[in-house]
């Protein structure tokens, strides 16, 4: 017996602003994994989070998370998004933030401290949001997204216009949640990132390139580094083309 995939996705098609922005995406995510979402910007990662999360109107196909249809009602508690925008109150410390995500969401005020320690961010709880660095503040919407122990995270971008070291601090705070049984699904257009998932989905002008892994790009391509990896496969394919 086959274990249900975190994610199923068959022939989705979406489109915004009369644009076909996904025409015609079929992908499955296995749980317990982090997967990278790579790909050029505009090229619609945004567009495929919000569809798993179920808050984007979908042309076609199905889309389901956890053997449910994405957005259904009983997912709400299982399901945890980090937008692109930051989505934490700066004129709140760290500790009130998460107090009102915990109270939003129904999690008992235990969580939060429990939950600032996952994030790694103890010792500033009483801290303006204002006032953290772009890494710790990227760390408290990640927070707010880990109140109610999502089965899945899904994360936009969480680590854009950090500097290399706060980058790979949560990598490893992402694979330790993997660890403990957490799906999850995390997009990035830089592909020196690629190397710190266990998956790829990549992706451009809406279509699948590749679900692949970093080791399996490299061994396809024959190139060690990810982002020239990742050229080589949009020319071969052109060329096949
Ligand atoms: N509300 C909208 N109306 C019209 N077009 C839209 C809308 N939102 C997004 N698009 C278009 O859909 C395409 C995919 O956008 P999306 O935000 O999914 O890309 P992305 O891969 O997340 O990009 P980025 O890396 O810049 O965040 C883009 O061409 C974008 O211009
Ligand atoms: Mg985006």
């Amino acid at each position: 017996m086959t274990a249900t995939p975190a994610i199923s996705i068959r022939d989705l098609r979406v489109s915004r602003g009369g644009n076909l922005v996904l025409p015609d995406i079929s992908v499955e995510i296995e749980k317990g994994s982090v997967t990278g979402l790579l790909g050029p910007s505009g090229c619609g990662k945004t567009t495929l989070m919000r569809s798993i999360v179920g808050v984007q109107i979908v042309a076609g196909g199905t889309v389901e998370v956890l053997g449910r249809p994405a957005g259904s009602s009983d997912l709400r508690n299982r399901v945890g998004y980090v937008t692109q925008a930051p989505s934490v109150y700066g004129d709140l410390s760290v500790g009130e933030n998460l107090d009102y995500f915990a109270r939003v969401v129904g999690v008992s005020p235990e969580r939060v401290a429990e939950t600032i320690e996952t994030v790694g961010l103890s010792g500033f709880t009483g801290r303006l949001v204002s006032s953290l660095s772009g890494g710790q503040r990227a760390r408290v919407s990640l927070a707010s997204a880990l109140l109610n122990k999502p089965d899945l995270l899904v994360l936009d971008e969480p680590t854009v216009g950090l500097d290399p070291l706060l980058r790979a601090e949560l990598w490893k705070t992402f694979h330790e949640l993997a660890e403990s049984g957490t799906t999850l699904l995390v997009s990035s257009h830089v592909m020196d990132e690629a190397g710190a998932c266990d998956h790829l989905i990549l992706i451009r002008d809406g279509r699948l390139l590749r679900h692949t892994t970093p080791e399996a790009l490299r061994r396809e391509t024959g190139e060690n580094d990810l982002g020239r990896a990742f050229l080589k496969v949009i020319e071969s394919d052109e060329e096949a083309a």
